[in-house]
C-alpha cells in the first residue's frame, strides 16, 4: 500500500530500467524507442506492447493478440470506423489546405457542430489539440475579464503549452504552481457540507485568496467529469452554485470538455449539460475527430472579437478540410448510432456491476462516474487509504488477460474506465469478471 501523490502522466508507465526477462525482439524495440524519444518517452506498462491495428471496442498486437480497449477515448466512436476512415481518406484524396479560403465542408461541419451548443454558444475556434485550445480559451478569459488568475481542481490535467502545464497541477514535478493559479480540493462532500456547498466554498476561498493577491479572477477552468482528479460526477448539477460564485466575482467558467465531450457522459453530447449550467467558453479536443488530431474553442462572439482586437489568431492546421469532414463523420455516427443513449444504458449497466463486485471485495472503496466515464477506487480495506501498488497490480494483471485501463486520481489509486462508446454489455461483463478473479487472487 502507499499513498503518495502521483503524477498523471507517471500512472502506468514503464520503467526502462527494468528490462530484464523481456524477449530479446522487445528489449531491443524498447532500447531503440529510448535512444530517439529519450527523457520524453512514454510508455505504459510494466512490458510495452507494440500495437499494430485496432477496431471497435478491440485493439491487437504485433502477436496478433486481442485486447479489449477500456482505456481510450479517442476513437470514441470507435477504433477505425470505418464512415470516418472513409470521410477522412475522401477529403485527402479531393483537397486538403489551411484555413484561408472558403470552404464548404468546413462551413457545414462548423455549424453542424455549434448546432449542439446553447444558443449564446455561437463562435468557433477550431485547433489542432485540446491543450492549444485550453490555451486560447486561457487567453481569451484574460483579456475579457482583465485579470490573471485561474481557480484549477488539485490534480487536474489541462495540457501540455507553457500556459497550460500552469494550470496542470498533475504535470508540475519539482515546480511550485505560478502565483496566477489557485488551486482547490475535487469535489466532494466535506466538513458537513454537500458536493455543491463545498465546491462552492472552495472556489469563494480561491477566489478571495487570488484577489487578496491583487491577481483577480480570470475564470474557473474545470473538466466536467474531472478525470484525472479521479472522476466526479455526482449529483448531477453540483456547479451550479460554484458557476453562479464565479459570475458574480466577474470571472467566467472555462468547461474542458477535452475528456467528458461528444457523448461519454451519457447525459447530453457536453459534460455541463448534467449539471444545467452554461460555460462561457467551452474546449474540446481528444473525440473530436476520433483519433483524427483535432480541437477546438466554443464561445460567445462578443468575448472572441474582444480577444481578436487585440491579438492575432491563425491556426494553419486547425479546422482543415480533412479534420472538418473527420469531425462531420463523428457527429454523424454518434446520432446514427445513438451513442449518447448508449454510454448512458451501457455505463449505467456497467456502473451497476462494478457497484455489485465492490459489495463483495473491501480493497474496492468506491465507484463513481457517468455514462461511459467510472472510476474505481483501491483502498486498503484496513484503513481506507488509497492503494495505488493494488491499482497497478490490477491495471497489469488485466493487460495479462487482455484488458487494456489506466489509473487516475490524485495517487494513481482509481481505475480511469473509459472505453470506446461502442462498448457492449459483454464487454462490460468481460472486464468486471475479469477484475473479480483477479481481486480474488491477490
Ligand atoms: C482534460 C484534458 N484537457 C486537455 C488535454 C490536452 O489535450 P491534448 O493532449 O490533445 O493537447 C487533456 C489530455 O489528456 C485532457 O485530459
Amino acid at each position: 500500500m502507499s499513498t503518495a501523490t502521483k503524477e498523471i502522466l507517471d500512472l502506468n508507465r514503464f520503467d526502462a530500467s527494468r528490462t530484464e526477462g523481456f524477449p530479446p525482439d522487445l528489449a531491443e524495440r524498447v532500447s531503440r524507442r529510448q535512444a530517439a524519444f529519450g527523457a520524453s518517452s512514454v510508455l505504459f506498462y510494466e512490458q510495452p506492447i507494440e500495437m499494430v491495428r485496432a477496431r471497435g471496442a478491440y485493439m491487437y498486437d504485433v502477436n496478433g493478440r486481442k485486447y479489449l480497449d477500456v482505456y481510450n477515448n479517442v476513437p470514441s466512436v470507435g477504433h477505425c470506423h470505418p464512415k470516418v476512415v472513409e470521410a477522412v481518406a475522401r477529403q485527402v484524396g479531393e483537397l486538403n489546405i489551411h484555413t484561408r479560403y472558403l470552404n464548404r465542408v468546413v462551413e457545414a461541419y462548423s455549424e453542424k457542430l455549434l448546432s449542439t451548443f446553447p444558443a449564446g454558444l455561437s463562435n468557433v475556434v477550431m485547433t489542432c489539440t485540446g491543450s492549444e485550445s485550453n490555451d486560447l480559451a486561457m487567453r481569451i478569459a484574460r483579456i475579457a475579464t482583465g485579470a490573471e488568475g485561474f481557480i484549477v481542481t488539485e490534480a487536474a490535467y489541462h495540457g501540455n503549452t507553457a500556459l497550460v502545464t500552469e494550470i496542470s497541477p498533475s504535470s508540475l514535478r519539482k515546480r511550485k504552481p505560478a502565483p496566477f493559479v489557485a488551486i482547490i480540493p475535487a469535489p466532494t462532500a466535506r466538513d458537513g457540507m454537500s458536493v455543491e456547498e463545498s465546491f462552492a466554498a472552495s472556489v469563494a476561498g480561491a477566489i478571495s485568496d487570488l484577489n487578496s493577491r491583487g491577481i483577480g479572477l480570470a475564470a474557473l477552468i474545470i473538466d466536467t467529469i474531472f478525470s484525472s482528479d479521479g472522476i466526479y460526477a455526482d449529483p448531477a448539477g453540483f456547479l451550479k452554485a460554484a458557476t453562479d460564485v464565479v459570475h458574480r466575482a466577474g470571472g467566467l467558467l472555462i468547461a474542458d470538455e477535452v475528456q467528458p465531450g461528444f457523448g461519454r457522459t451519457g447525459g447530453g453530447l457536453w459534460g455541463f449539460e448534467r449539471h444545467g449550467v452554461t460555460p462561457d467558453i467551452v474546449t474540446m479536443g481528444k473525440p473530436m475527430g476520433n483519433g483524427f488530431p483535432m480541437g477546438g474553442v466554443v464561445t460567445r462572439p462578443e468575448l472572441l472579437k474582444t480577444f481578436c482586437e487585440e491579438t492575432g489568431y491563425f491556426n494553419t492546421f486547425g479546422g482543415n478540410p480533412v479534420a472538418a469532414a473527420a469531425g462531420h463523420a463523428v457527429l454523424k455516427v454518434i446520432e446514427e448510432e445513438e451513442l449518447v443513449a448508449r454510454a448512458n444504458t451501457v455505463g449505467a449497466y456497467f456502473r451497476q456491476s462494478l457497484t455489485d463486485l465492490w459489495a463483495t471485495h473491501a480493497e474496492i472503496g468506491e465507484v463513481r462516474g457517468a455514462g461511459l466515464f467510472i472510476g474505481l477506487d483501491f483502498v486498503d480495506p484496513e484503513n481506507g487509504a488509497p492503494d495505488t501498488a493494488l491499482a497497478t497490480h490490477a491495471i497489469n494483471q488485466l493487460k495479462q488477460n487482455g484488458i487494456l485501463i489506466g489509473a487516475a486520481g490524485k495517487y494513481g489509486a482509481t481505475l480511469k474506465i473509459r472505453p470506446p462508446l461502442c462498448f457492449s454489455v459483454e464487454d462490460a461483463d468481460l472486464f468486471t469478471g475479469t477484475l473479480d478473479s483477479i481481486l480474488k487472487l491477490h
